[in-house]
């Protein structure tokens, strides 16, 4: 029998070998569920465990070189189990990175940061210098998208440490890395120190040889284009712009192409000959569109080529546009990882495969009615609860994502959630109004998503269209969540609807006031304004707790309902009496969180103080963030 059944996986090893590999040698599979079932079946093989790890690596790697990293997450998330029973430490480490980048890929920057973390504990356990240094690099490029360019940099500063044991690592890594620094302060407005960086990045770079290496080459002459500019050296900017351009020219691929016509079209502007820039960056704003490439990045250089020349309509026009992008990838994206969250939570609920999640939870709350005749109240109101709980979550992760640029701590969303649960208690809800609002306000601010970094971490205040651009967090925040079809979620809608109306209404959006503002959101406004000024954000240093108390005190019936805030400051000073440390009592629920965690780790390997990187600014108060 046992002769049987190696001969038999024996024959379903082959087969996997030669259909992973085909695929990753040409790039292409005729059949890629048959290629995701292939994959999924090797760890229930018995031949030879070592290939058939490797093999499902191979799997991933395919996945997510060919485009298709949500078959990749679910790949890689396989493999990670089946190295992690076959106690292998490299090869865990490998698919926890590869299901990092596969995250990445889909959007999910909470759950990649979450994978490159533990990916990053298992290669410092095998001390290997070069799977260190991908992780840090990967891990880099997904605090850039979150804006957390401090971060980005000290994982740099990390690979410049590895460098010195593994030429390897110096060669490969460090090149592209390094230019992902002068990225970081070119968006931190230190030019400086970003030009130290390009210089160096592309003084250790080889010349480049293939596509791959063509395009990391193009990509940091773009970002030295632009660093130069910046320091108003024109002559350099139009150099490098040109060096990007010849290298370019021997690419097939379209992306490196939109990279140089940037940094040529922004030298040219800035260097004099402006109607020449603007048309050739216009061009390629409806070259990358016509690709379907991001044009995020063109409409930006398009923006302040416009400025510059003092067309302000028409650079408001494309600054619209590029708004609206961001807005729309922002919410689609949102919307995919919580109906994916949704699909897998109840997938066991279902026997086939779940096309319409409303439906699916329609039927689930029917069946949680059925129930209710059955089992004992409390009970219920308990499951109800952890299930309101689970459903939510990936929303939260977003959201706390979103919030980083903010709170790089990403505890603000959890302590305001339990602050505002306090406060309804104080004000007489019921416990099922208790409970909601704790997860509820906890999402308040998740239309940050649609919110550019530069607006979100201005250090200086806000010209009127900027703040106008701000304030529609609210409504993304509302819209996002009423189309999540996540049951019992009106409430977190109403708060992040409305947690910056004012009692006198001369709040936003609705400009509503007094009772007429829903009581979650009034509740909110409150936790949110005191845990926002008790501490440090990017752009403003942190308050004490008495001199925020008074500050509310004097916004009594202007900004906050007043019997609220009576009820609020009561709480505040009988809180304050009751916990030696309240903002690690309020912090609970962040430490919890598998995300908050991850986060830790990566700050303890990087050896930072949980705010050590946020830039310092002294700022008057702003409550409209
Ligand atoms: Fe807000
Ligand atoms: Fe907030």
């Amino acid at each position: 029998m046992s002769h049987f059944n190696d001969a038999s996986s024996g024959t379903a090893l082959d087969f996997a070998e030669s259909m992973i590999s085909t695929a990753l040698r040409t790039g292409a599979t005729p059949d890629a569920s048959l290629l995701r079932q292939t994959a999924l079946n090797l760890p229930h093989l018995s031949e030879d465990p070592r290939k058939q790890l490797e093999l499902i690596l191979d799997a991933v790697r395919f996945f997510y070189v060919s485009g298709m990293p949500t078959i990749g997450v679910g790949v890689a998330e396989a493999a990670m189990e089946f190295a992690g029973a076959s106690a292998d430490a490299a090869a865990m480490s490998k698919a926890a990175m590869l299901l990092g980048l596969c995250s990445a890929d889909t959007g999910n920057l909470p759950r990649a940061m979450e994978a490159y973390s533990s990916a990053l504990v298992l290669a410092t356990a095998t001390q290997d210098c070069m799977q260190q240094a991908k992780i840090w690099h990967n891990l880099s490029g997904a605090l850039v998208y979150c804006g957390l360019f401090r971060e980005a940099v000290a994982c740099v500063a990390k690979i410049t440490e590895l460098a010195e044991f593994s030429a390897e690592v110096k060669e490969q890594i460090l090149p592209p890395a390094l230019a992902l620094t002068a990225l970081c302060y070119l968006n931190l407005d230190e030019l400086s120190a970003g030009i130290a960086a390009i210089e160096r990045a592309v003084s250790i770079s080889k010349p480049p040889v293939d596509a791959h290496s063509i395009q990391n080459r193009v990509l940091a002459e773009n970002y030295y284009t632009r660093l130069l500019i910046e320091v108003s050296d024109f002559q350099g900017a139009i150099t490098h712009a040109r060096i990007a351009r010849e290298l370019a020219n021997k690419s097939k691929s379209p992306r490196p192409d939109i990279q140089a016509s940037v940094a040529e079209g922004l030298a040219e502007a800035f260097s004099g000959n402006l109607d020449v820039g603007i048309s050739r960056l216009t061009a390629t704003l409806e070259r990358a569109k016509s690709l379907k490439l991001a044009s995020r990045e063109v409409l930006v250089a398009l923006v302040k080529a416009l400025e510059f020349a003092g067309r302000h309509d028409e650079a408001l026009k494309y600054l619209q546009e590029m708004l609206t992008g961001q807005r729309k990838t922002a919410e689609a994206n949102v919307l995919h990882h919580v109906k994916q969250h949704l699909v897998q939570l109840h997938a066991s609920d279902s026997n086939s495969p779940i096309e319409d999640v409303g439906q699916v939870m329609r039927r689930m709350e029917t069946r949680a009615e059925v129930l209710e005749g059955r089992v004992a109240k409390a009970e219920v109101i308990r499951q109800r609860q952890e299930l309101f709980k689970a459903r939510v979550e990936a929303m939260e992760r977003l959201a706390v994502a979103a919030e980083l640029r903010d709170d790089s701590t990403g505890e603000h969303s959890y302590r305001v959630g339990r602050m505002a649960c306090l406060l309804a208690k104080e004000a007489g809800c019921d416990d099922e109004t208790i409970f909601m609002i704790d997860i509820a306000a906890r999402l308040h601010d998740v239309g940050k998503i649609g919110i550019p970094d530069g607006i979100l971490l201005k250090p200086s205040g806000f010209n009127p269209s900027e703040r106008l651009v701000m304030e529609m967090h609210a409504e993304i925040g509302a819209d996002v969540l009423a189309r999540s079809e996540i049951p019992h979620i009106k409430m977190a809608e109403e708060i992040a609807r409305h947690h910056h109306e004012r009692w006198d209404g001369r709040g936003y959006p609705a400009k509503i006031g007094g009772q007429e503002i829903p009581l979650a959101a009034r509740i909110t406004a409150l936790a949110d304004v005191y845990d926002a000024l008790t501490h440090k954000r990017p752009y403003k240093q942190a308050w004490t707790v008495e001199a925020s108390l008074s500050e509310i005190l004097s916004l009594r019936g202007k900004h906050f309902d007043p019997e609220l805030t009576d009820l609020f400051l009561a709480l505040v000073s009988r809180l304050r009496r009751e916990h030696r440390d309240l903002d690690y009592h309020l912090g609970e629920a962040a430490r919890a969180s598998p995300f908050i965690q991850a986060r830790g780790k990566i700050w303890e390997t990087l050896k930072l103080a949980k705010d050590e990187y946020q830039q310092q600014f002294q700022r008057t108060m702003d409550l409209q963030r």
